[in-house]
């Protein structure tokens, strides 16, 4: 999918990158809800890229740097307007083979019922590593998925 490219986002994007994070949210599986106050701390934090397609913005991406060798995947969200694409899977692809290819290890955590998550990530590389219950104190599991290289 040649139209995909990712764009990191900065302070004017806020409003956007809010609408799409929250354009997810589920109470189950990814419960957050992104603020204006949220937003802006995550962009100090993380590294944070808006997937485009053909130009506009469908989804986001944020990554935590963990070391030189490690980076933790925190956030990939598609508006659901544009979901069932293939946008993740190709953002996630140029991506790794991109901004995060000198990276020996990739990890993330996600809720084992998110299986469109763990499909697209199982698909690039990613094997299951470990399950641990109540992982954010929300009552809920969380399994964690690396790609080593
Ligand atoms: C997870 C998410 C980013 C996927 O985005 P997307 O652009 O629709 O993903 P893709 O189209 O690239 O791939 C989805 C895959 O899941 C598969 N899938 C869809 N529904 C499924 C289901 N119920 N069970 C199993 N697999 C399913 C699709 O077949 C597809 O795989 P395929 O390309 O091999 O056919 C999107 O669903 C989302 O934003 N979810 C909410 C936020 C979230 O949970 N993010 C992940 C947090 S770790």
């Amino acid at each position: 999918m040649k139209e995909i490219i990712l764009e990191r986002v900065n302070e004017r994007d806020v409003p956007t990158f809010i609408r799409l994070e929250n354009s997810v949210t589920d109470a189950k599986t990814y419960p957050w809800v992104m603020t204006e106050q949220k937003a802006k701390d995550k962009l100090k934090n993380e590294i944070i890229y808006f997937i485009k397609k053909e130009n506009i913005n469908v989804g986001t991406i944020r990554c935590i740097l963990k070391s030189s060798e490690h980076m933790y995947l925190n956030g990939l969200v598609v508006d659901p307007k544009f979901q069932g694409q293939g946008i993740a899977t190709t953002a996630l692809e140029i991506l790794l083979a991109n901004e995060l290819k000198d990276f020996k290890r990739v990890d993330l955590v996600v809720h084992p019922h998110n299986a469109k998550a763990i499909m697209v990530y199982l698909k690039l590389g990613f094997i299951i590593e470990s399950w641990k219950d109540n992982y954010f104190e929300d009552g809920e599991p969380r399994i964690t998925l690396s790609r080593i290289s």
